[in-house]
């Protein structure tokens, strides 16, 4: 069973839900500018998204019907220093304190991101990441939210998944700023943003006005045995920590992003599998990189099959073709949650937290008002079960947020997408609480004892 302090919550993040105010001040974002462009499905763009900087008091009212304790939520650097660095804007500042003051009072638990790949459009045109000057721009970053919140924020995370924001959008394309610049300044892009990591929790710890917790949220699928033989478990462990895609698509990794954060280096393996396009890392850029962390987070939604091959290499385990798939089309994986924590705490040894795991499902409000969502009770229901397995091995789990929630601006794919466990009716932002919001509240409430695993445990 899940331990009494097991922290039960919901993620967001500033950009796929706040909207904007023509005077609020904020600066561009790289994000404005790509849906400008007609980047976005169908055009669209988060300018009002869920409206959530004119409604937060209605949506931290919502939540605390919903019985949610904990939320991880993040800033846009862009309304906090609309330039990325220099001039401070105070609306901002008084908008994320009044926001964080609003969920405290609603009995809500603040668990602060930095960037959630919310970059400046002016920061981008002096070469963005690849600049380096972007560690600075970073970590000065860091000390404007450590001044400002740390009185009333105790945790905070640095970056989200770096695997989509370096990816996606420098690598493919496919994410703001929609750049495709080739492996080797991409490794540069890596570098500089591991090291920003390093820079803004020196800062977060040296300006915060009281001792704060401090994390970092990446992702990627998990490699998960095919059998649980000892041999098919080894070769997925494996698979889960080593560089083994193609240099154009080397960012999909987790070692790459999480080892030198956590063990002060680069894997081996990738070191001489892309030597060619890598940058030179000297001693104390590692030395910066891996600071003291006080928990790892890490974003699950879905895994592969490994198993260990006749030549004693991993090999990948195709799905049967009816396997179910999310509306995503990621495959439906609870083991994932399971073999994800088990692996990330046997290799990087601090406590984790699942900063994010949902699912996007066809929603509809009913003949009856509500929207009943079974799919995503049902996804839900089995990945809690699998976290929990874990748990009772004695693993680390120190909480889960739930993405998301209420649906909003899923990037490149718009409003075409909906993970929450609210309803947004786009057309009049009002919010519908779904079968699955109902259902969480029992759960976080039961401390996961209203998982259906512990029913079957009853019997
Ligand atoms: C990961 C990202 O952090 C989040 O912003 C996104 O909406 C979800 N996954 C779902 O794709």
């Amino acid at each position: 069973m899940f331990q009494k302090d097991f922290v039960w919550g919901v993620a967001s993040s500033a950009y796929q839900i706040e909207g904007r105010d023509e005077n609020d001040n904020r600066g561009e974002t790289v994000w404005d500018v790509f849906a400008k462009a007609g980047r976005v499905y169908e055009g669209q763009n988060a300018d009002v998204a869920c409206d959530h900087i004119h409604r937060y008091r209605e949506d931290f009212a919502l939540m605390q019907e919903l019985g949610i304790t904990s939320y991880r939520f993040s800033i846009n650097w862009a309304r906090i220093l609309p330039e990325g660095t220099g001039a401070v804007n105070e609306k901002g500042i008084e908008l994320y304190r009044d926001m964080i003051l609003e969920m405290k009072k609603r009995g809500i638990t603040p668990y602060l991101t930095m960037f959630h790949w919310e970059f400046p459009q002016k920061l981008y045109e002096k070469g963005g990441w690849l600049n380096e000057e972007s560690i600075e721009w970073f970590g000065n970053y860091a000390k404007v939210v450590a001044e400002n919140f740390s009185d009333i924020v105790e945790y905070f995370i640095t970056m989200n998944e770096p695997q989509c924001f370096v990816g996606f959008g420098y690598l493919k394309g496919a994410h703001a700023p929609g750049d495709q610049l080739g492996p080797a300044k991409v490794f540069q892009i890596a570098h500089n943003a591991l090291k920003a990591h390093g820079r803004a929790v020196q800062m977060l710890r040296k300006y915060a006005k009281r001792p704060i917790k401090v994390g970092y949220a990446p992702t990627c699928g998990v490699a998960c045995p095919y059998t649980e033989s000892k041999e098919d478990i080894e070769a997925a462990r494996t698979a889960y920590f080593s560089c083994s895609q193609p240099a154009e698509n080397w960012a999909w990794t987790v070692a790459w992003f999480s080892d030198p954060v956590f063990l002060g280096h680069y894997p081996e393996d990738g070191l001489k599998k892309y030597a060619e396009y890598l940058p030179e890392f000297t001693k104390e850029d590692m030395e910066l990189i891996h600071q003291p962390l006080d928990f790892m987070g890490q974003n699950i939604y879905t895994g592969y099959l490994i198993r260990q091959g006749e030549d004693g290499n991993p090999q990948f385990v195709e799905r049967p073709a009816d396997f179910p798939m999310t509306v995503t089309n990621w495959p439906v994986a609870p083991e994932s949650l399971y073999w994800g924590v088990k692996f990330l705490y046997e290799r990087y040894h601090l406590p984790i937290f699942i900063t994010e795991n949902g699912v996007s499902c066809r929603d509809t409000i009913a003949g009856d008002g509500g929207v009943h969502d079974p799919d995503r009770v049902e996804f839900l229901d089995q990945y809690l079960s699998s976290l929990q397995k874990a748990v009772d091995e004695g693993i680390d789990v120190a909480g889960y947020f739930l993405w998301t929630f209420m649906d909003n601006f899923e990037w490149a794919k718009g409003y075409s997408e909906r993970f929450g466990i609210v309803y947004v009716d786009y057309p009049t932002q009002r919010r519908i609480p779904k079968d699955s919001a109902y259902w969480y509240k029992e759960i976080c409430q039961s401390n996961g004892a209203k998982l259906s695993c512990n029913d079957k445990q009853k019997e």
